[in-house]
């Protein structure tokens, strides 16, 4: 299940590809960090998403009155959907930022990583730990979607069951919810994923 995997060059892929031909493309809020949203009464604060890629998510957490900062190590991802945030006149703060090594230095209310996570190997997910582990504030939320374990195949992110999800972060956030859903995007059939809701201690 932990066999290593292999994944587009980041860098290169928003060069070349339509962000809309991507797996992961969703142009609504994803629906479980919507429902989770809800339920939690959170409608405002601020926002970093990690990993933004196309941007869809962090534009429409900006659009629902988020203060928001979107991140992503790809330059050509975060030019593109700068560009569109603008045209929309929406005010997200974009930033071109690896998360293994990075520079954001500000606290959120909440940090949404929507796909990220589960494409680092388990050597780098301690890094990934300690940096998150900054980023929130005490008692804020993370929200994470990833591949599940019942996501067939070795192809792509790795799968995750939900006590290894409480086994990588119980050591910073308590566990609300971890719950098995899709990754909506462009495949057919929508890959299994696991939505969780994290609180940091
Ligand atoms: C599966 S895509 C998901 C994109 C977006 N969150 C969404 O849901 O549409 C994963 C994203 O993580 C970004 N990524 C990969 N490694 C990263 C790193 N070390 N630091 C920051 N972003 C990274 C990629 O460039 C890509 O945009």
């Amino acid at each position: 299940m932990n066999k290593p995997r292999q994944f587009p060059d980041w860098k290169q892929i928003y060069q070349d590809r339509e962000v809309e031909t991507m797996p992961w493309f969703n142009p609504d809020l994803d629906a479980d960090l919507e429902r989770a949203l809800t339920d939690l009464n959170l409608n405002a604060g601020t926002v970093l998403d990690l990993g933004t890629g196309p941007g869809t998510q962090a534009i429409a957490l900006a659009e629902r009155g988020f203060s928001v900062t979107a991140s992503d190590i790809s330059e050509a991802a975060i030019a593109r959907a700068e560009g569109i945030g603008k045209e929309q006149g929406l005010d997200v703060t974009w930033k071109q930022d690896d998360i293994l090594n990075s520079t954001l230095n500000q606290q959120f209310d909440f940090v949404f990583d929507r796909g990220c996570f589960h494409v680092f190997s388990p050597e780098q997910r301690q890094n990934y730990l300690r940096t998150l582990n900054n980023l929130v504030k005490p008692k804020g939320y993370f929200f994470l979607k990833c591949f599940s374990h019942l996501q067939p195949g070795e192809e792509g992110p790795y799968r995750f069951t939900p006590e290894e999800i409480r086994d990588i972060f119980t050591p910073h956030f308590n566990i609300h919810s971890i719950k098995e859903t899709v990754y909506q995007g462009t495949l057919d059939p929508l890959p299994q994923a696991l939505f969780s809701v994290l609180e940091k201690h």
